[in-house]
């Protein structure tokens, strides 16, 4: 478990980004609920967590789009306020619903962006023609947004997003309905920019996802961050091992330390039984359903 952000928190370089004490409500919903959380400068960080867990609205509240009810968050040691169009440019948004503009190109929904941040028309220009060799999409650039593929569409707001250079991206569900293949090759150049320092915050339902791309992931569950470590620490917190077995219509798992501690356990057991390394998606759906009581 996480403490409940007593410590004091650090705003220094090393945490890019700090939510204190984040709280959002709407009416008697409480979405977001004193979060307490601190990112590092080039991160790879993944925020999971079950649909309505608040995951969007902390997205939303770092993208200055909706303001928290109470507590902060702090960029380089920037406390965010809806004005300061400075620590705008500094973060780079792909949002979880797709809003390009259908009736631009993929070339003028990237123009209007950079206008929009003020770049100068040559160094648009550019970035323009490397953010679509970067997504592949060079040979689409004259085509409307709306008649692009689902995949594409997604990669056109990534690009979008790195238009004006920012250092943090955030990215809410951006490889969702993609095939395994387009999905693969996201993650390739997500890589590739948090290799080249660029800090990451992912909120994915493909845990697998998460597993593979962040340093660290938190949970969360009821607006609340439940759990916070690296993929590895958490398997191995609810056990590395996983004995599934099929009992009364629906299939069990039970979680150990090691694959001989398993074997043991299913020595005795009838009926057909799967030994197998537990994943991260084991993990997240034990600790879900631990935390809703489930
Ligand atoms: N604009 C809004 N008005 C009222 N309630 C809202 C609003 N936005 C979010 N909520 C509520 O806040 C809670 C958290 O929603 P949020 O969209 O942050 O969840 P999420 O973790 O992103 O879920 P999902 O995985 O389904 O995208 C939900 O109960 C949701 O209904
Ligand atoms: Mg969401």
């Amino acid at each position: 478990m996480i403490d409940d952000g007593e410590e004091v928190v650090e705003r220094g370089k090393a945490n890019l980004l700090v939510f204190e004490s984040l709280t959002k409500k709407y009416g008697a919903i409480t979405a977001v609920d004193n979060l307490n959380l601190k990112i590092g400068r080039s991160e790879f960080f993944g925020l999971l967590g079950p649909n309505g867990a608040g995951k969007t609205t902390t997205i939303r509240m770092l993208s200055t789009l909706t303001t928290p009810s109470s507590g902060s968050i702090y960029i380089d040691g920037l406390k965010i306020d809806r004005n300061l169009t400075g620590i705008k440019a500094r973060i780079g948004v792909v949002p979880q619903h797709m809003n390009l503009e259908g009736e631009m190109t993929a070339w003028q929904n990237l123009e209007l962006h950079g206008r929009l941040y003020g770049l100068k028309k040559e160094a648009r220009q550019q970035r323009i023609e490397e953010l679509l060799e970067f997504t592949e999409l060079s040979d689409r650039a004259h085509d409307l947004a709306r008649k692009l593929s689902g995949g594409m569409k997604r990669k056109l707001m990534i690009a979008r997003a790195l238009m004006h250079r920012p250092e943090i991206l955030l990215m809410d569900e951006p490889t969702v309905g993609l095939d395994a293949a387009v999905r693969r090759k996201m993650w390739d150049l997500m890589k590739g920019l948090n290799k080249n320092g660029l800090t990451v915050l992912l909120t994915t339902h493909y845990i697998e996802e998460a597993e593979i791309l962040c340093g660290r992931v938190g949970l969360m569950n009821g607006g609340k961050l439940v759990e916070l470590d690296t993929p590895d620490n958490l398997i191995a917190k609810t056990g590395r091992f996983v004995l599934e077995y099929f009992e009364n219509g629906e299939t069990r798992s039970r979680f150990f330390a090691s694959r001989q501690d398993a074997i043991q356990s299913a020595a005795g057991m009838e009926g057909g039984v799967n030994i197998r390394p537990a994943n991260l998606e084991d993990t997240f759906i034990t600790l879900t359903n631990r935390k809703v009581g489930g």
